[in-house]
């Protein structure tokens, strides 16, 4: 009796289920096929299965052949953009496609130094910024061969591909990234986007996310065409496919002017990744021309990229100084003992992006002051020597003083003055600096003064030392 009355009440449960499913299932239906599209394109579904649950383990790192660049010009300044690409680029290393508004007939025959050139497809007419926002899909359907990430930049964007290919591999590229990073300066970022990442820096989009890009920009661009800028399309229309910015801070925009020299001289602790905007700042080193400090730049990074503009900071106790180095780049040398996480905040050698902003920059400065305390001695990245063999083989790179630094010494730490100096080397080992989960090198003035010259050693901290 009991279990007859159990078995009736648990078929009517069963059939109230029933009904409960398929009418949840037909409302679905009904909800699915009722929406009007609100554009006249249609959004492409396809069932996600998440490939991440069946990752075979034994795939190879990430190199550079899995990466496929799509970088965006114009024909009128291709003369002048050239050579930012050129410095970059390895011909028949990089992949991907360099995409201008026309065909380069004055640039012809094309020089195998340059990447591969397109003609934008079907952009007559068309704004800027949407052609621009295309070429994500243009550069997706040119090369899609066991690729693993897109990377996008404008024809003024320098990379540092050694350091690009080292940050790329920390991600899986099967799963959903945007990796890049925003501006500099907070306008930009408030009228753009905090969350974006700013197409000057360039930016990295995992295989599935450019494909999804791919298959849905015209939704996209139906949707956010009337933005001002192709990269806040961009990450409108990431954000709406539920992928944010990951943040990588060795990318930069560089929406600055004048002199960043104190910006390269305490860059962040992570590699440095590609800078942008050259042409609206000062030429890196003095003396130089723009063009001229691009290359020499890219000379320093071409022995152990991993280090490049690496802050490390030491002092010599006797005189009281400081020394704060950014490896290839600056030695700079204050007469008094400053501490390190003073010495890690940049000077604010450049200016606003917008004249008058406050404040202005994402990050703390230090104000150019008068007190001679305070001014560093600047030296600037000269020349560079391996020397030795095996495991005791060494980089020495020397710095040389540009311009005398006119101040009279600092007396609150004594009365030592560094004027007389004019060269630093510093000697540092040839194995790559891991920056991921450590501490930044340190480093000891092994010889302080022979003839006019300084000579600073790097090694890996001890395990208590603090830096002081
Ligand atoms: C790069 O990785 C791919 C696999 O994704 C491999 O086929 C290729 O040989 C690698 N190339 C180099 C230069 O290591
Ligand atoms: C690239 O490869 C092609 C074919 O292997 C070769 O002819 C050409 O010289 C190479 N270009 C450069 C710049 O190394
Ligand atoms: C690349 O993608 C396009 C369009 O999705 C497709 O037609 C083409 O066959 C693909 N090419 C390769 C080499 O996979
Ligand atoms: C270094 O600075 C401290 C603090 O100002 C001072 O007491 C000390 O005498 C200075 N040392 C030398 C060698 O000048
Ligand atoms: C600092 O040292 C220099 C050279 O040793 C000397 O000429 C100068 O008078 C000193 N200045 C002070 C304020 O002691
Ligand atoms: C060091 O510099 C001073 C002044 O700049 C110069 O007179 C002197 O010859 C230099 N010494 C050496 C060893 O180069």
């Amino acid at each position: 009796m009991s279990t007859q009355i159990h078995k009736k009440s648990r078929t009517r449960r069963v059939c109230k289920s029933i009904v409960i499913i398929s009418l949840s299932l037909s409302i679905i239906f009904i909800l699915i096929f009722s929406i009007n599209p609100c554009y006249h394109t249609t959004q492409i579904l396809v069932p996600n299965f998440n490939l991440n649950y069946y990752k075979n383990s034994q795939t190879t790192p990430t190199n550079i052949s899995d990466i496929v660049f799509g970088i965006g010009g114009t024909i009128k300044m291709w003369q002048t953009r050239k050579h930012y690409v050129e410095s970059w680029w390895h011909p028949n290393v990089t992949r991907g496609f360099l995409f201008l508004d026309e065909a380069p007939i004055q640039h012809l025959p094309w020089p195998p130094t340059s990447p591969p050139v397109r003609v934008s497809s079907n952009h007559k007419g068309i704004p800027y910024t949407i052609r621009m926002a295309r070429l994500i899909r243009e550069t997706f359907n040119a090369k899609n061969s066991s690729v693993r990430w897109y990377v996008m930049a404008d024809d003024d964007t320098i990379f540092f591909l050694e350091n690009l290919v080292n940050m790329l591999k920390k991600y899986d590229y099967e799963g959903y990234y945007y990796i890049g990073v925003n501006s500099e300066s907070i306008i930009s970022n408030s009228l753009f986007s905090f969350n974006m990442g700013f197409g000057g820096a360039g930016f990295a989009l995992s295989y599935p996310l450019a494909e999804a890009l791919a298959k849905n920009l015209d939704v996209c661009l139906n949707k956010y065409g009337k933005l001002h800028g192709s990269d806040h399309i961009l990450q409108s229309c990431v954000s709406d496919f539920g992928v944010s910015l990951t943040q990588e801070k060795g990318f930069h925009q560089i929406d600055m002017h004048g002199d960043i020299s104190g910006l390269l001289s305490a860059h962040p602790q992570t590699p440095l990744v590609s800078l942008h905007h050259l042409d609206a700042v000062e030429p890196l080193f003095p003396a130089m021309n723009r063009q001229q400090s691009l290359n020499h730049l890219m000379t320093s990074a071409k022995i152990d990229q991993s280090r490049i503009l690496q802050q490390s900071i030491g002092y010599h106790h006797p005189k009281n100084w400081s020394f704060s180095l950014s490896w290839g780049y600056s030695v700079h040398i204050y007469e008094k003992t400053l501490p390190s996480s003073f010495l890690q905040v940049p000077l604010q050698t450049f200016g606003e992006w917008q004249k008058g902003a406050k404040p202005a920059f994402m990050m703390n400065t230090r104000g150019l002051s008068s007190d001679p305390c305070e001014i560093p001695h600047v030296f600037y990245f000269h020349s560079v020597e391996e020397s030795g063999g095996g495991w005791r083989r060494e980089v020495v790179k020397t710095y040389v003083r540009r311009l005398p630094r006119r101040l009279s010494p600092c007396l609150a730490n004594g009365n030592h003055s560094a004027d007389y100096l004019d060269m630093i080397h510093v000697i540092s080992p040839v194995k790559r600096h891991v920056t991921e989960g450590s501490r930044r090198e340190c480093c000891d003035i092994i010889q302080v003064e022979k003839g006019n010259s300084t000579t600073i050693k790097l090694r890996p901290c001890m395990k208590y030392e603090l830096i002081g």
